[in-house]
């Protein structure tokens, strides 16, 4: 990157918590590092970026982001480099940085320039590097997030916002192929909504079928299309690829369609199964496809790609209440090459040939 040029006050910890952590035994999202970053949006421009100790906000109780929702987020992850430990790798944070723009614009909320986000999250890492953990499966999340700060009651956007990243060492997020419920009946999104936008909304939307579904025994939900309920679009947190015979099917996402998040995962996935010359088709995945595939055997394989999850392999899936196990296929899965792939290159096993890898 371009060298670190912005102003950006430090105030570290008098305390670090970091000899508190148990490495081996990390619950996900429930520990923070010790630092944050933070930047106001005042005045029609960004101010006062500043690294400060993790710690409470203190808000106003008419916060515009709680009554009307413009609130949006981002997740990445860093990683200690197994051949180099000094060193922290980040996976494609500028693509993060965009997709949070995306998303901002949604929302109407002003754009973060991605110096700031860049740098501020480069500062930040360099701060807090201890916190990147180097167990197995393991990592650094990072949270970007961005909220309406005016005290205002009153539907407009806010003329004042937050932008913070927060960090948290986690874990493995699923440790066994997930079971997924292709949902009917509600949506989290619909077209000309926000589907495409990383926003709070979307996931409080989710939640209630989502825990319909875990209380019969899923662990996501296979979100349709909320017109007709018969397309396939995507997971809780992961867009799904299914493979059919030889060739991976997957939906679309932005331009062509706006009710999926584009994963950065899954744009990685597709460029490297092009490298490989597996044959991607990205359309629609009508529902009755998937279920004569798994019945009739041809679907070999169904996964997610995700940050939190990399790659999740897909092992059941419900649908009218019938549960179509997916039979394991004979030999090295497309999944499994893929996920080592990744993992590998964030890690710093593989070489990135892509330019994918920041590095701190
Ligand atoms: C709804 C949704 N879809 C897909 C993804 C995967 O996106 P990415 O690969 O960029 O993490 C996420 C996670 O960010 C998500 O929340």
């Amino acid at each position: 990157m371009e060298e670190l040029a912005l102003d950006i006050k430090i105030e570290k910890t008098s305390k670090s918590n970091l000899d508190q952590v148990d490495f081996d035994n990390i619950p996900f999202g429930k520990i923070f590092s010790d630092h944050m970053f933070l930047a106001d949006y005042k005045d029609g421009k960004w101010q006062d970026l500043r690294i400060v100790p993790y710690g409470e906000f203190s808000m106003n109780p008419a916060l515009s982001a709680i009554h009307y929702g413009q609130s949006i987020f981002e997740g990445l992850k860093a990683f200690r480099n197994r051949q180099n430990q000094e060193e922290v790798l980040i996976f494609r944070p500028q693509d993060n940085a965009a997709r949070l723009n995306a998303s901002a614009k949604r929302m109407c909320m002003p754009e973060l320039p991605e110096n700031i986000f860049m740098e501020g999250l480069h500062k930040l890492i360099e701060l807090d590097k201890g916190w990147v953990p180097n167990t197995e499966g393991s990592s650094l999340y990072i949270r970007p997030f961005m909220f309406a700060a005016d005290a205002f009651l009153g539907l407009k956007p806010s003329d004042t916002y937050t932008f913070a990243i927060i960090t948290s060492p986690v874990g493995i997020y699923y440790s066994n192929p997930v079971k997924v419920k292709i949902e009917k009946e509600y949506s989290r999104t619909c077209h000309g909504g926000t589907g495409y936008a990383k926003v709070a909304g979307n996931y409080a939307a989710s939640m209630y079928p989502a825990k319909l579904a875990q209380a019969e025994g899923y662990d996501q939900l296979l979100w349709t299309d909320a017109a007709e309920h018969k397309y396939i679009e995507e997971s809780g947190t992961m867009n799904v690829m299914f493979q059919i015979n030889d060739t991976i099917v997957t939906a679309p996402t932005m331009p062509e369609e706006d009710t999926i998040l584009r994963s950065i995962t899954r744009l990685s996935v597709l460029e490297l199964l092009s490298d490989w010359g597996v044959k991607v088709e990205e359309r629609k995945i009508p529902v009755q496809e998937i279920v004569d595939a798994t019945k009739d055997g041809s679907l070999k394989e169904a996964f997610g790609t995700g940050t939190a999850v990399t790659i999740a392999p897909i092992s059941h899936i419900g649908n009218d209440g019938e549960l179509l196990e997916i039979a394991e296929v004979e030999g090295e899965k497309l999944s499994t090459k893929i996920k080592q792939h990744l993992q590998g290159m964030q890690m710093g096993e593989v070489e990135d040939n892509k330019g994918w890898i920041y590095r701190i």
